[in-house]
């Protein structure tokens, strides 16, 4: 696969470690920047053949048969567009827009156009998380109640992400896309998303929009989703995920404590890992951060999904509904209510329900309880299936 990435900053070069400095059959043919100095500097260090200040030639190109968008929130709908308009396959980093109607907007734009529209969410493809997930479809933790994900570290890294506008809101359309799509795994993409409830606040940083946020997204079938996002975190970038089930339960920690701990007087000024606070003292690396962050297993399922005709784990359809989640969430933080989440397009499944099969301790009872007490007594709590008596064995 020959591809273009346009942009040349924080996670244009991310992605380019991910598809350039591993031998991969695929290509990075093309740069586009707009500083003329910076595009062909990038496209030096990687290798890239072709560079272009111009965006639309760049998607054009004859070189090029898919596009990686690595822009600012507020030119993922204009590069989309772009690329429907050449007919080239389109990978788009997250959000994917800054806004449910964008997103929309960009949905439509591929599917008519016939092209794949790969939906970059790397957390959504690190080793942990395929590894819990593929549990979590066996059934290994049962049905899911509940799926807590949190990204948290002390702010972005460039001008643009502070401003609303530009950006689409603040830490939660930055970081709580990440954790919406994460829950939203775990639950089950099949299940629609009902309503949110979420506070946000601006709480450290002299910004327009939100640096700390909480919210709540409630399911068909009753299971919560919740993300945990902020700005103002001190001590690198907090990235953990916690799905509760009937039957099991799952910890993720991406990046804080890794097993990896390292120690050094600073003697060495080394780059750390993203967002760290501190390169001296006791440090938490990452070791192959494209690696763990999900980068390489996610482009791989990208590039296979458009040589095979299919669609990637992850796509627009995704970053829409995600998108309409946010919105909901926005709305709620305004409100101070529970908001719907507004969906025009539901593909998932409608006859969900909470009915719940109750384990049975014989043909009358219910069991709700069973534990080993230190006195060795074994306590059993019943209850009675007609009656409702709740009763000790
Ligand atoms: N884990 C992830 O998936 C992840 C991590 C970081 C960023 N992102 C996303 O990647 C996108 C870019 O973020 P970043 O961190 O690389 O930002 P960045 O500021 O480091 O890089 C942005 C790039 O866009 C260019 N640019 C800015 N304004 C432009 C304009 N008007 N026209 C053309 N080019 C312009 C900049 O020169 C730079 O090359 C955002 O959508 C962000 O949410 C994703």
């Amino acid at each position: 696969m020959q591809l273009a990435i346009l942009g040349s900053g924080f996670i244009a070069r991310f992605y380019a470690e991910s598809l350039v400095a591993q031998r991969r059959k695929d290509v990075v043919t093309m740069i586009y920047a707009r500083d003329p100095e910076k595009v062909k500097a990038f496209a030096q260090q990687y290798d890239v053949p072709h560079y272009s200040t111009n965006l639309e030639e760049a998607v054009a190109h004859k070189d090029v048969d898919a596009v990686v968008v690595a822009l600012p929130n507020h030119l993922h709908l204009q590069a989309v567009l772009a690329c429907a308009k050449a007919g080239k396959h389109v990978l788009c980093t997250k959000p994917l827009g800054r806004n449910a109607a964008e997103a929309l907007q960009m949905l439509q734009a591929v599917e008519k156009a016939g092209i794949v529209g790969g939906y970059l969410e790397d957390l959504c493809y690190t080793p942990k998380f395929l590894k819990s997930l593929s549990s979590v479809k066996n059934g290994a933790i049962g049905e899911v109640i509940w799926a807590k994900s949190r990204e948290t570290h002390p702010g972005p890294h460039s001008d643009w992400f502070w401003s609303k506008e530009k950006a689409g809101g603040g830490c939660m359309i930055d970081l709580g896309c990440h954790c919406v799509e994460i829950s939203r795994n775990f639950i089950g993409k099949d299940m629609l998303p009902i309503e949110v409830m979420c506070w946000a606040d601006t709480r450290v940083h002299p910004i327009d929009a939100e640096d700390n946020a909480i919210g709540l997204v409630k399911y068909a079938n009753g299971a919560i989703g919740q993300f945990e996002v902020s700005w103002s975190f001190r001590g690198g970038m907090d990235l953990r995920d916690e799905v509760m089930g009937t039957e099991g339960t799952i910890w993720l920690n991406n990046f804080l404590r890794t097993g990896f701990e390292l120690f050094t007087t600073g003697k060495g000024n080394d780059y750390v890992a993203e967002k760290a606070e501190s390169n001296t003292g006791w440090l938490f690396p990452v070791g192959d951060e494209v690696h763990e962050l999900g980068y390489s297993h996610m482009f791989t399922d990208m590039f296979e999904a458009i040589e095979k005709g299919k669609q990637p784990s992850e796509t627009f359809y995704d970053g829409y509904i995600v998108n309409a989640i946010l919105d909901a969430a926005y709305a709620s933080a305004r409100s101070k209510q529970w908001e719907p989440v507004r969906i025009e397009d539901w593909r998932g499944a409608n006859n969900t329900s909470q009915q719940r099969d109750f384990p049975s301790y014989d043909e009358n009872y219910y069991l709700i309880k069973e534990e080993l007490l230190p006195s060795g007594e074994r306590k059993i709590i019943v209850k009675h299936k007609q009656t409702g008596s709740i009763e000790k064995r």
